[in-house]
């Protein structure tokens, strides 16, 4: 049997319209998904997934025209709404996890408490079992899921003895592999199996839970409408951190840089907005339900006004305009390079304008010099080869022109 953790508390989270339409991402037994219904009028409408087919089978037993059961995981939620025709959403709750029935349940190989096949498959319908992965994953890979998903401190131990083991017959069991990890791990947390944190490990890494739940955050967001609640149920610490960083990412406006040319009202706002904070179950529901220890609950609304569309839409207009401005501004530097190229050119012309006159100059000095000194030769010649003398001044001498 399967006890529903936060049961009111998460229902009354999603703050139903009576007339509404909502998700439930994870029905395992429908403990969320009845008190839905039951708070909804004739109107309202509600989508339940669950990715293992024994939760759908069990959900068969609800028979009401407002209830749609799909075998699909929450990763699909978008096209699962596309097949259905629904675009908005009003509400979305994901409780996150393995429900009792798959833990308690000895053939689905999740649990170390009973040996049987090493399964761990939520969804038995598809994909790789633990134990068929665990016959060809490399050390590196076994090392790597051990510590990424349990934070398991003798990773690498683990993964040699996996190794070492297989040589000899494939694990394929639950006992063979806690017995195998009580082995190598020397030290044990008080009240813990030593293979707790490998199981986990593994199981997270078959049905690839955190990859999932990254990958339906988004959508939740995308379609849930101008009011809407996503409500989230995270069960150990990898979990919660996605849920955590995605709803403040997405609560926070975008950091710009402080000297952008933008005004305040076009930055655009976040699509959803923190509830309240954290919520744990209060201590009589952990004393009544020992699962219930160590959920903890979060809760964001989709806001309106310029959420996703307009805002956006402004937005990515903005980022046009910036772009055409700076192909301006880069092509405005283009021509004003070539404007100084051609004052560089004219400034060029005219030192060799320069220069040429001061060649001409200089070769009108040099036959000016010539002319000069070919007077002195002339002097000469008068004075030594003629007997000629200068005048002395006050001297006159008269010049006799001939016919
Ligand atoms: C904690 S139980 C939900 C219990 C349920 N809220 C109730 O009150 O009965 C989690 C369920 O979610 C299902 N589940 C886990 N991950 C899933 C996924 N990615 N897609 C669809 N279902 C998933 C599991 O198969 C399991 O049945």
């Amino acid at each position: 049997m399967h006890v529903t953790v936060l049961l009111h508390e998460a229902v009354d989270a999603l703050a139903l319209e009576r007339g509404g339409v909502y998700v439930d991402g994870t029905f395992g037994r429908g403990g969320h998904s009845r008190e839905v219904l039951a708070r909804l009028n004739t109107a309202g409408r509600l989508i339940a997934l669950d990715r293992d087919p024994l939760a759908i089978e069990a959900g068969q037993a609800i028979k009401d025209p407002r209830f749609t059961l799909i075998h699909a995981p929450f990763s699909e939620l978008g096209t699962v709404l596309d097949q259905l025709g629904i675009g908005g959403i009003d509400g979305v709750l994901l409780d996150l996890g393995v429900s009792s029935p798959q833990f308690d349940d000895a053939s689905r190989g999740m649990s170390f408490r009973f040996d049987a096949p090493l399964d761990m498959r939520m969804d038995t319908s598809r994909g790789q079992t633990a134990a068929q992965w665990l016959a060809e994953a490399s050390v590196s890979q076994i090392t790597e899921v051990l510590k990424d998903y349990g934070e398991e401190r003798f990773a690498y131990a683990i993964a040699k003895a996996v190794a070492t083991a297989r040589t000899g017959g494939a694990i394929a069991t639950t006992g063979q592999l806690a017995a195998l990890v009580e082995k190598t791990v020397r030290t044990r947390e008080p009240g813990q199996h030593p293979a707790t944190r490998s199981f986990q490990a593994l199981r997270i890494f078959v049905n690839q839970e955190l990859e999932e739940l990254k990958r339906v955050l988004p959508i939740c967001a995308e379609r849930l409408r101008e009011g809407g609640r996503l409500v989230v149920i995270s069960f150990h610490s990898l979990e919660d951190r996605i849920v955590k960083r995605f709803m403040r990412d997405e609560s926070t406006p975008p950091r710009l840089p402080s000297r952008l040319p933008i005004k305040a009202a076009d930055i655009p706002s976040p699509r959803l907005a923190l509830v309240g904070r954290a919520q744990r179950p209060c201590a009589a529901e952990v004393a009544a339900n020992p699962r219930a220890r160590s959920a903890v609950m979060r809760v964001a609304e989709r806001r309106g006004g310029r959420g996703k569309q307009g805002g956006a839409a402004r937005f990515d207009v903005l980022l046009i305009t910036m772009l055409i401005l700076l192909a301006a501004a880069s092509a405005l530097g283009i021509v004003s390079a070539q404007n100084e190229a051609r004052k560089l050119y004219a400034a060029l012309e005219h030192e060799q304008a320069r220069t040429e006159s001061l060649d001409k100059e200089l070769q009108r000095l040099q036959i000016e010099q010539e002319h000069l000194s070919a007077l002195d030769r002339v002097e000469n010649i008068a004075r030594h080869r003629l007997g000629m003398v200068l005048p002395e001044p006050g001297q006159i001498i008269a010049l006799e022109k001939r016919p």
